[in-house]
């Protein structure tokens, strides 16, 4: 069965000390926990090989928030998913809607990405979402199932099976305005139905869909609780160590 799964993503955020000792707070804190959920963070790549030293991987997974869509080579800047991995970390952020509206990317990029990650045993973490305007002029269906289909739907069913979906609506993030509990549950409702169509029905039931967007320890209970929703991929939240346990045992 599909695993609940509470992610934490760090976007720009802690200096590498400030970070460290943001990673080990969390660690510090599951140590005598059984969460009814895999815990992970996702923190800047800087932060990578300094945090996989302060936490205990059978309790905390580590992940990227970006790799790059080439192996290696003359790309200055970039950071190539076996970087991330040789760093210890298992779990890399892709596509999220801050990449995707600030940094260009798009589908083929993507594409290119995961790809990677496979190649370097990485777990993508692959966020999908729609903007206000697609919300409130009903198209986000249709936004959310062209994201998954142009990125994923080439995958084979074992590749897919190795993916966990983010579903982030832009209009959520960091703007305090969650969705409600219903509204992530349709959602995502329908993302699987759109897994079960393509790679069959126990492939959809195996499928971790987070939701993402200003979930919080006060809301986080009653999104978890929909069927369809296994956990949260969270920012702000997930930048004070109390906040984040909050999250992580609301399950
Ligand atoms: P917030 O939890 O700060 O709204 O951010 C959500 C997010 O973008 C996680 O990837």
């Amino acid at each position: 069965m599909r695993k609940n799964i509470v992610a934490g993503n760090w976007k720009m955020n802690t200096t590498l000390q400030e970070g460290v000792a943001l990673a080990k707070e969390v660690n510090e804190a599951l140590k005598g926990a059984e969460p009814k959920c895999d815990v992970v963070i996702c923190v800047p790549f800087t932060h990578l090989a300094s945090v996989n030293e302060v936490i205990d991987p059978a309790k905390l997974g580590l992940g990227a928030e970006n790799c790059a869509d080439h192996k290696s080579g003359a790309y200055t800047g970039e950071v190539s998913a076996s970087m991330v991995s040789s760093t210890g970390a298992t779990y890399v952020i892709l596509g999220h809607s801050e990449r995707r509206q600030y940094y260009g990317e798009t589908s083929a990029t993507l594409k290119e990405k995961v790809a990677l990650a496979f190649e370097n045993n990485l777990t993508p973490i692959f966020c999908i979402g729609e903007v206000l305007e697609e919300r409130e002029n009903g198209t986000y269906h249709e936004v959310v199932k062209a994201q998954i289909e142009d990125a994923l739907f080439h995958l084979s069913a074992d590749d897919f099976s190795k993916i966990i979906l983010a579903y982030e609506p832009v209009w959520a993030i960091g703007t305090g305005k969650t969705a409600t509990a219903d509204q992530a549950e349709e959602i995502h409702a329908y993302i699987r139905g759109l897994i079960a169509d393509k790679y069959g029905k126990e492939v959809a039931e195996n499928t971790s869909i987070l939701y993402g967007g200003s979930c919080k320890p006060s809301n986080a209970k009653e999104i978890f609780e929909k069927p369809d929703v296994d956990g949260g991929l969270i920012g702000g939240a997930a930048l004070d160590a109390p906040s984040f346990m909050g999250i992580v045992n609301a399950f």
